[in-house]
Order: C-alpha cells, then sequence, then structure tokens
C-alpha cells in the first residue's frame, strides 16, 4: 500500500453529510441551525486524548446477553456486532469507548419515555460498552432489536437499528450513528436514513451479516467498520 500523507487535511464532503433541515424528518425542522455557521478553531483541550484505561469495565459490559442478567436470558436473535474504527487514513483506531444502546427484540426501550407496547425485556438492559483493542478492533454480543413506530408521518417505523457512539482519539472526535442490519426492508422507507442522499453513505451505515465470525449453535454475527473523519466517514447525527 503507498505511504499517506497522514498530515494532509481532508476537507469534508459535504454532500456525503444530509443536509441539516430535511422536513420529511419532523424533528430536523427544530434542529437544524437558522443562522449561518460559525467555525471555531480548536484548542489543545479538543485536540488531546481520553485515556480510558482507568474505566472500571465490568466483565460483562460488552456482553447484552448477560450484563442485565435477571435469571434468565434475554428473548431474541442472539448476534454478535463487530468491527474496527479506523481513521481517514485507515489506521485502526485503538483503546477507544465504543458504547451502544438499543431496543429490545420487541422494538421497546428500556427508557421511562418509552410507552410502546411491546413489553420489557427482564432480562435485557440495552446498553453496553467496550474498549477497541490495539488493532481498533471491538466486539459486543446482544440480541436484534426489533423495529418500532414513532410519531413522525402517520405510519413511520425505524428499521432495526442499534445506536453507536464512538470517542476517538480526541475530545472533539466523540461520534453518534446508528446501525442497520442487511436485508432490512424498513431500511429504504424511514426518514432518518432518507435524509442521506448518497445511497453509498447508507450502505456505510449497513451491518454485513458475516457468517466467518459466527459461533455455530449460538449466535450469527454482523460485521460494522467505523471510519472516523475525512471524505467518506461514517454518517454521525450531530455533524
Ligand atoms: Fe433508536
Amino acid at each position: 500500500m503507498p505511504a499517506q500523507d497522514t498530515r494532509r487535511f481532508v476537507i469534508r464532503d459535504r454532500n456525503w453529510h444530509p443536509k441539516a433541515l430535511t422536513p420529511d424528518y419532523k424533528t430536523s425542522n427544530a434542529r437544524s441551525p437558522r443562522q449561518a455557521l460559525v467555525s471555531i478553531p480548536q484548542s489543545i483541550s479538543e485536540t488531546t486524548g481520553p485515556n480510558f484505561s482507568h474505566l472500571g469495565f465490568g466483565e460483562h459490559d460488552h456482553d447484552l446477553l448477560l450484563n442485565f442478567d435477571h435469571g434468565g436470558l434475554p428473548i431474541g436473535e442472539r448476534i454478535i456486532v463487530a468491527g474496527r474504527v479506523v481513521d481517514q487514513f485507515g489506521r485502526p483506531v485503538p483503546h477507544t469507548l465504543v458504547e451502544m444502546w438499543q431496543a429490545n427484540a420487541g422494538g421497546r426501550y428500556r427508557h421511562k419515555n418509552d410507552r410502546y407496547l411491546a413489553p420489557l425485556d427482564p432480562n435485557f438492559g440495552g446498553v453496553g460498552r467496550c474498549l477497541t483493542n490495539r488493532d481498533g478492533d471491538y466486539s459486543f454480543r446482544t440480541i436484534k432489536p426489533g423495529p418500532y413506530p414513532w410519531r413522525n408521518g402517520p405510519n413511520d417505523w425505524r428499521p432495526a437499528h442499534i445506536h453507536v457512539s464512538i470517542s476517538g482519539p480526541a475530545i472533539a472526535t466523540k461520534l453518534i450513528t446508528q446501525l442497520y442490519f442487511e436485508g432490512d426492508p424498513l431500511i429504504p422507507l424511514c426518514p432518518i436514513v432518507k435524509s442521506i442522499a448518497n445511497a453509498q453513505a447508507v450502505e456505510q451505515l449497513i451491518a454485513k451479516l458475516d457468517m466467518s465470525n459466527a459461533n455455530p449453535m449460538d449466535c450469527l454475527a454482523y460485521r460494522f467498520d467505523i471510519v472516523l473523519r475525512g471524505q467518506r466517514h461514517t454518517h454521525f447525527e450531530h455533524r
């Protein structure tokens, strides 16, 4: 592979990202800026890195099949979600914090504001975290979340998805995105997904079935790689 100039500044491709105001995604009406954006220079507090190694990780923090055990296993399809966090030049981002949260198999979050009629699962909390290893790899074990309806259009449903937060190498690189699952027919119908015009950018948000990482008679596996910054990085919600 040819050596890359990693000092090169890579300009963000604005066409890769959805427009801030996408009226079919109703929340964007209130959230999008009314005035021109202002560029704020970064200082050392944004560009220096946090060290997560002091965090006290529990044995099952990355394993949502076990980390909310109340006397049984959660209901749903058992899956592994794994991938690699890399920067815009393809270099692994090691020892960074990856957090995820999701609905249960019925599409219900364990959150006081979630009133969806699907029941809570007594053995599923829906929250996990881990650090990437030296090669930037992360891995979770969980159940596949269910789709759920939301108050947007008259009959809008979110595709099955997992929310993912990646802290990256510095404070300013913390990013949040959503992971979808290959083959889900709800993906092209979702008003949030449809706010992303570029088909390739949508494709980067879809985890692919990865039989090479599946455990026979136990778990299927999906692969989801994450690219921080640069022209072709994973779409993040608050950028
Ligand atoms: Fe969600």
